[in-house]
């Protein structure tokens, strides 16, 4: 062979190999920018974007834009000041390789396998799938007297699930604005509800006039033969935003009957949490039928909403009860980091946003400080985010030691959340049922079992310990 042929052929393989190595390095960049950036919102496995009806187009232009520019209002944060033009560029490239001949079908099939039995630290136990016909993003959940599921769906669908698994829609609903974050959200049942049908849903609620505003509303209705009937507001957090996302939305009942409603900001966090005269980044403590508690913290304060129990709050979706101590523990999404979770106290400020341990998505700094006077630390903060939603602590006895720890639904990391407690203290963490698809919720059934609501295909699990 003719030398100078040879010294091409191996030039020619040489730079073949540099330029497969460097498309592997900025594929694996590309990677975990998608992983630290986008997978929270659109998912590990980039679900969101597989078979997606694309609002602002699918071509790598389209694309490109989207990133650089985003769309705040709607929750995309721009990525422009964050990333170089090239960087876009290989996200773009990464995204559509990535999705490329892929179904949301197909990503179902690599689901986890429920028949085997999950050796946890403290416990083997199984997962039992209740229901796997839900379509949407199920949100809110109950059991009802009988053991059957209320369940609700974002796009505003309220189902019954049987404990067969059987589903049938509930009419009566409030209507929602079923877009971005809000939709129906969240559900519970009176305290008294044997005796009076009454159960409360958590809403989005379009503004009666201004056709681009919407807020969180909160409805009492009667549950007769299966259906709501005398569907009432009772709570309507002021003002309306043109915003759709940071709704908050979750319920809880007290053991002395109080109702309370975590309310978001909204996305306008420098204008409502720390002002006590409007409804938003708030949790709001109120008697069954909407009317405002006496000994609430703020109710001879002038110019304060009488139903404001606690303040200083980014995106409260977990609200749950400590079975001993029986104080209100709050689970509130973060930004990029700085997760919460806290301890419920009359009239406190957890803080926000003049404290975090987050920063904004796009990795600027929202505010040098973690800690003020006068302000509530958390029991708990994760940075990075693991993006909780629902979360309750685990009363019944059935599952040895995991009594009275606190189980938080994670969306971004696809798992169940155990902060094994001791009192009040944390004193270590588990994952649980890794890979399972985003969590919303985690929620102990008046059967004393554990159970789990995850996206799409929304399921309802029950945990059986073995
Ligand atoms: C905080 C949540 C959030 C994060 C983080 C986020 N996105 Fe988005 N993204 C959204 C939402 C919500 C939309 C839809 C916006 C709308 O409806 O206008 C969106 C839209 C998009 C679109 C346009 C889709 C279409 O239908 O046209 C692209 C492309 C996109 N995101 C890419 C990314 C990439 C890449 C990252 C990471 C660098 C990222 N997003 C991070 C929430 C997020």
């Amino acid at each position: 062979m003719n030398f100078v042929k040879l010294d091409h052929f191996y030039v020619t393989i040489f730079s073949f190999l540099c330029l497969m190595n460097s498309y592997g390095q900025v594929k694996n960049t590309s990677a975990q920018q998608y992983k630290n950036h986008c997978s929270g919102c659109h998912g590990k496995d980039l679900s969101s974007f597989v078979e997606r009806k694309w609002i602002y187009g699918n071509s790598p232009e389209e694309i490109m834009n989207s990133i650089t520019i985003g769309n705040e209002n709607n929750g995309m944060p721009a990525y422009g000041k964050t990333f170089t033009k090239e960087e876009i560029k290989n996200l773009t490239d990464y995204i559509l390789t990535e999705i490329e001949g892929k179904t949301l079908q197909g990503l179902e099939a690599q689901n986890p396998d429920f028949q085997k039995i999950i050796i946890s630290d403290d416990l083997n136990f199984r997962v039992d799938v209740i229901s796997d016909q839900l379509n949407g993003i199920p949100w809110g959940m109950v059991q009802l007297p009988n053991g059957d599921f209320l369940v609700t769906e974002r796009d505003g669908k309220l189902y019954k699930i049987d404990t067969k698994g059987q589903l049938t829609t509930i009419s009566g609903v409030p209507k929602v604005v079923a877009k971005r974050q809000g939709g129906l959200l969240d559900i519970i049942l009176h305290p008294d509800f044997k005796k009076n049908n009454y159960l409360y849903l958590s809403y989005s609620k379009k503004h009666p006039n201004k056709s681009n505003k919407q807020t969180t509303a909160v409805c009492r209705a009667k549950l007769v033969d299966g259906q709501l009937i005398e569907c009432e507001d009772i709570f309507v957090a002021l003002p309306y935003r043109t915003t759709k996302h940071h709704y908050g939305s979750r319920l809880l009942f007290d053991t002395k009957g109080y109702l309370y409603i975590s309310i978001g900001d909204r996305g306008g966090r420098d204008k409502y949490p720390q002002k006590l005269d409007n409804f938003l980044g708030k949790i709001h403590r109120i008697h069954d039928d909407g009317s405002i508690p006496k000994d609430n913290p703020f109710v001879n304060k002038e110019g304060a909403i009488p139903s404001i129990y606690a303040y200083g709050i980014r995106n409260p979706q977990g609200l749950t009860i400590h079975p001993e101590t029986k104080e209100i523990w709050e689970g509130e999404h973060g930004p990029k980091g700085g997760d919460e979770v806290n301890i419920l106290a009359p009239g406190h400020n957890y803080g926000w946003p003049e404290i975090t341990y987050g920063i904004n998505y796009i990795g600027t700094r929202i505010t040098k400080y973690t800690e003020k006077e006068g302000m509530e630390q958390p029991i708990h903060y994760w940075v990075p985010s693991i993006a909780p939603c629902g979360m309750t602590f685990l009363s019944s006895d059935i599952y040895g030691t995991w009594k009275n720890d606190l189980f938080v639904s994670s969306l971004k990391f696809e798992y169940l959340h155990r902060l094994k407690m001791d009192g009040n203290k944390i004193i270590s963490e588990e994952k649980l049922l890794e890979d399972i698809g985003r969590v919303r919720h985690a929620y102990v059934g008046n059967d004393n079992f554990l159970y789990v609501l995850v996206e799409g295909p929304g399921r309802l699990l029950r945990i059986i310990p073995q």
